[in-house]
């Protein structure tokens, strides 16, 4: 038999139109996978006359009250997919307090509020589940919930922001500058009129903040992160990083060592051979190493209008399964630990290093710093692996804007970092000036 459940929605946009389309083409499906029929009562959105990308289902309501959908009584699901922070956080509160599941896919609201909504839903005997949050219409946190719920995680890296994976892929393609591959993703309909969020890695951080929650059990603040955006990155950076066997990347990071967790979000040079290198464009790309399984990626559209609507329709299924069940109001990450957090760019790294120096005079400053360099092309030098005292010894000693220098991926050392963090013995560190 098919049981009817009651849908209200909070915002028609991107998202919610992906909504209205998944739910019209998916409703067979769902009848018969599921034993469901999800109707949509009511769809709250800020300008009630604007015009809207897809028609709504007959009977849908419209309205410009979200009290209006939070609170009624025959809705017993809902969906925020309006963004904002006040306001979903006020509207999502109340939907809980009336005992109503609720499905979203704000990230900034889930990665800044998100410990203060979980305790609510938990409370409320509630479900609140936010797939679409991270990586869009890639299934991580589910995966990571279920499938890696007797594995042991060790490490998470990801694209997750397809604007600024853009952006460098137009940038090393083309040659394009930033100023320049921003405008053609703009142009393209991949980045907002406003990208700060993306370019400065904010939006990635919020993401990583929610994926360590489910890979580690350890909740991560800005503050830890402290993300590095890619500005300052130019094209022909990203085209000798390319020539030299490497991709530049913004890439979130965040691995577990000896009961730490080392995280960051900055430009990366990610070596050819990883796969993470061959996500482009606006893709996103979940790259997770565990003991059970090993090594696992999983890629797909990190946005997009029914990509992203398919994630919020799964966390709709699963909540409306629980609906009057035991399991109604579990959270949706139940992994929790305590480790304390360090940033990634504390360990003993290698770094490729781009210059406009002479290679005698680069080799000099290296040697001053104990450390080795190999030409990669022209202007372009990889190091050995060296301690953050080293490398900003040796930017102090080229000369702070003669020397750009990004961390290789997966080149942390690990032996040397554990040495240098346990030896006791101070480290000399007179520079001797150069001629
Ligand atoms: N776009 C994506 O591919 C994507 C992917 C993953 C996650 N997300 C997340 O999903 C959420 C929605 O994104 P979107 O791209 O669909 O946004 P959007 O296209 O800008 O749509 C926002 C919708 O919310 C409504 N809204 C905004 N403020 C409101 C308010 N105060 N009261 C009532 N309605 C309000 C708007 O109403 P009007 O139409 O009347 O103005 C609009 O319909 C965001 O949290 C975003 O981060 C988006």
């Amino acid at each position: 038999m098919t049981e009817t459940i009651e849908v209200g929605m909070l915002g028609f946009g991107t998202v919610g139109s992906g909504v209205i389309t998944r739910l019209r083409q998916a409703a067979s499906k769902i009848e018969q996978t599921q034993g469901l029929r999800l109707h949509l009562a009511a769809v709250a959105v800020h300008h009630l006359n604007a015009p809207r990308a897809v028609e709504l289902p007959i009977g849908t309501r419209l309205t410009d009250s979200i009290q209006s959908v939070v609170s009624d009584p025959h809705i017993q699901i809902v969906i925020e997919v309006m963004g904002t922070l006040t306001t979903a956080e006020a509207a999502i509160s109340t939907a809980l307090q009336h005992g109503k599941s609720v499905i979203t896919a704000n990230k900034d609201l889930i990665a800044t509020a998100g410990a203060r909504l979980i305790a609510l839903a938990k409370r409320q005997h509630c479900d609140l589940f936010y797939e679409a949050s991270v990586a869009g219409g890639i299934p991580i946190l589910r995966t990571l919930t279920d499938s890696y719920a007797t594995d042991s995680v060790s490490q998470v890296v990801g694209i997750i922001n397809g604007t600024a994976n853009y952006i460098l892929s137009v940038m090393t393609a083309t040659g394009q500058s930033y100023q320049q591959a921003l405008t053609a993703a703009q142009a393209a309909g991949y980045a907002e009129s406003d990208p700060t969020n993306d370019v400065s890695g904010l939006d990635t951080s919020y993401k990583l903040m929610i994926l360590s929650h489910f890979a580690f059990g350890q909740a991560l603040t800005l503050s830890q992160i402290q993300p590095i955006g890619l500005t300052a990155i130019t094209a022909i950076e990203c085209q000798q990083a390319a020539q030299a066997g490497y991709h530049l990347k913004l890439l979130a990071e965040a691995q577990q060592q000896a009961g730490q967790l080392y995280c960051r979000v900055a430009p990366v040079a990610v070596p050819n051979q990883s796969a993470l290198s061959r996500v482009n464009g606006v893709q996103n790309g979940v790259a997770v190493t565990s003991q059970a399984i090993g090594h696992s990626l999983y890629t797909g559209p990190g946005a997009g209008s029914t990509a992203t609507a398919n994630s919020v329709l799964n966390d709709v299924l699963v909540a409306a399964q629980h609906l009057g069940q035991p399991a109604c109001g579990t959270a949706f990450n139940r992994n929790q630990a305590q480790l304390s957090v360090r940033s990634l760019s504390q360990t003993v790294q290698r770094y490729l290093l781009f210059t406009k120096l002479s290679t005698i005079t680069i080799e000099k400053c290296a040697n001053n710093r104990h450390f080795s360099i190999t030409g990669q092309t022209r202007n372009c030098y990889e190091s050995s692996p060296i301690t953050p005292t080293q490398l900003a010894d040796f930017i102090r000693l080229c000369g702070h804007k003669a020397v750009t220098a990004l961390p290789i991926a997966f080149s942390t050392d690990w032996a040397l970092t554990a040495k240098r963090q346990t030896s006791s013995k101070p480290v000399a560190r007179e520079i001797v000036k150069l001629a």
